[in-house]
């Protein structure tokens, strides 16, 4: 399973780069307005340190104007993939995108028959929100759990980019439940290396070991 890390920070990437945990980025408007800087330049930043996928999200709302968005993205760097909203516009868009050999990642998916739709329209990845449906109490690993099991069945080759993930459990879970990739923030994915029993674990051998030393005189 890839991870992706959900952010607009470049700093956060470059530690995420050392750790050997990167495997794409993936942003958004919000992450973009929260770093208050030119979408276009953020993007190109992240595309400087990783060459693995950069989801860049379109904030046009027609298709005509998707299209003219996502194509100076993807003018960006060939490994940007162009996000765009799991909407009428958005998936002809992404039509377009596919058929001019631009990779596309449909967001904002919360039902498994818009997965389907994502797929048929030729997504590269689709994004299941599993936090956001968590957060009005619906099942958000049971979406991944059922369009892992529609796209095996239909063959389906659309990536499951698990989103909206914001814990370690619900890291391990996507994994479980089959996803290809999931993107988390930076902090989510660091998370995922510290345990108490490793961390106590480490305190007891350290002692122990200074015990044995000669001690300074
Ligand atoms: O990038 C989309 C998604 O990961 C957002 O997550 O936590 O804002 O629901 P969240």
């Amino acid at each position: 399973m890839d991870f992706f890390a959900d952010t607009a920070e470049v700093s956060e990437l470059r530690q995420l780069v050392g750790l050997g945990l990167l495997d794409g980025v993936t942003t958004n408007p919000s992450l973009i307005a929260k770093s208050g800087r030119k979408m276009t330049e953020v993007i190109a930043e992240i595309c400087a340190i990783t060459s693995r996928p950069v989801s860049a999200e379109v904030v046009a709302t027609s298709t005509e104007y998707m299209i003219a968005e996502g194509k100076e993205l993807a003018a960006i760097g060939p490994n940007v993939v162009v996000k765009v909203p799991l909407t009428e516009d958005g998936l002809s868009a992404c039509r377009a995108f596919v058929l001019s050999g631009i990779k596309v990642n449909v967001t904002l998916c919360f039902s498994l028959v818009q997965a389907i739709v994502a797929a048929k329209a030729g997504a590269t990845y689709i994004s299941p929100f599993v936090g956001r449906l968590d957060d009005i109490n619906l099942d958000g690993m049971q979406l991944i759990r059922d369009i892992r099991d529609v796209y095996d069945v239909q063959r389906y080759d659309t990536q499951i980019l698990a989103a909206s993930v914001r814990s370690a459990n619900h890291l391990g879970e996507a994994a479980l439940a089959g996803a290809d990739a999931v993107t988390a923030p930076a902090a989510v994915l660091r998370g995922l290396i510290k345990h108490p029993l490793t961390d106590a674990g480490l305190a007891k051998f350290m002692a122990d070991w200074q015990s044995t030393q000669p001690r300074p005189v």
